[in-house]
């Protein structure tokens, strides 16, 4: 059995920027309420023009780069979205083409918000079983497309954005050290995007194509998941709690963040949150994370480093990786 370890990273998000006074413009909320309950300041939205696909083009162009490899070289492209451009073709076809990737299979992955985790587990397995050599792995989401613009509960909380990482075969030993995917389908109607699928293809109104979301429920779930998730990650990668130099979690709630800071002890110092900048950019939370994280030096070479995130499903997923870079 082989390793796969990170060799490049990028993101991207579009440029507007929308503030909760924004939002307290069109819905009844406060810049003081979006703070205190979420930590979240402002979000980037794409434009009408702008899809899932062209976000993650644009970080998976900046992680090629970063990793000096030929695209003819990448393996397998495995995106984690849960808003493609169209049911079919597949956002990671549509990046393969782009990027040159002409020797790469490629495949979506849909896990919500655990999209990124899901989506490197899938590639880091590819890669320790001897089937692919290098893999480029993104998430990226354009959920502010899915939000009714009127349903305060979920419009204050998502942003859009992408991020990519490009894995390569290393020995076992570095580079992601273990795995961790849970999935709980009881959970199912806690948080629900029924635009574009099958149930309801012709939907009446807003709150029929967008996001609906019980986000106690959520909460409830998020905390216990993220504390299992980083408990379970860290036993199969013999790693101990103490030893590990940041925790990246999903940047959904910084309230969610500070449960799981208390509940396992480690100093908050070592969670990396960004959420205030870009809210909840789904799938692309945490490569964006990484890339930040790493781009302000905050993340070493020889630093052991555990995602930890939760999503609709309900589901949750984790990675820990010896940072090689
Ligand atoms: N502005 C002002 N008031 C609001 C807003 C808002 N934007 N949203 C809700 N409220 C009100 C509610 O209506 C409620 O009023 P009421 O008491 O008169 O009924 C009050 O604030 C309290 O509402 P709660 O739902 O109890 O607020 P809570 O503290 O639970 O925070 C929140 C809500 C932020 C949504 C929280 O529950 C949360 O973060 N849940 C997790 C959500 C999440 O992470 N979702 C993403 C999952 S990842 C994925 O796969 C997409």
């Amino acid at each position: 059995m082989k390793s796969s370890k990170i060799i490049g990273v990028g993101s991207h998000v579009p440029e507007k920027i929308v503030t909760n006074d924004d939002l307290a413009k069109i819905v009844d909320t406060s810049d003081e309420w979006i703070k205190t309950r979420t930590g979240i300041e402002q979000r980037r939205v794409t434009d009408d023009q702008t899809s899932t696909s062209d976000l993650a083009i644009k970080a998976a162009q900046k992680a090629i780069k970063m990793s000096g490899i030929d695209p003819k070289d990448i393996d397998v492209v495995v995106v984690g979205t849960c808003s493609p451009d169209t049911l079919f073709p597949s956002v990671s076809c549509i990046v393969q083409n782009a990027v040159g990737a002409v020797n790469a299979s490629a495949l979506d992955v849909s896990a919500a918000c655990s999209g990124f985790n899901y989506a490197l587990s899938v590639a880091s397995n590819f890669i320790s079983l001897g089937t692919y050599k290098t893999a480029l792995v993104i998430g990226a989401d354009t959920l502010t497309k899915y939000l009714n613009w009127q349903d305060r509960n979920t419009c204050v909380l998502f942003g859009d954005g992408a991020g990519a990482v490009v894995l390569k075969q290393t020995e076992k030993g570095s580079g992601i050290l273990a795995n961790y995917l849970y999935a709980d389908g009881t959970g199912k109607e806690f948080l629900v995007m029924p635009g574009g699928g099958s149930r309801n293809i012709r939907p009446k109104d807003e709150e029929e194509r967008c996001i609906s979301m019980n986000g106690k429920e959520v909460f409830k779930f998020a905390v216990k998941a993220l504390e299992n998730s980083l408990v379970n990650v860290a036993k199969l990668a013999g790693v101990k709690l103490e030893e590990i130099s940041l925790v990246i979690p999903h940047q959904a709630n910084v309230r969610i963040i500070d449960h799981v800071v208390k509940k396992l002890g480690i100093p908050k110092e070592r969670f990396f949150v960004n959420l205030q900048k870009y809210g909840n950019t789904s799938s692309a939370s945490i490569p964006i994370a990484i890339d930040e994280a790493w781009r302000g030096g905050k993340i070493k070479k020889g630093d052991i480093i555990a995602i930890i995130g939760f999503g609709a499903g309900l589901t949750s997923g984790a990675n820990i990786l010896k940072w090689e870079v």
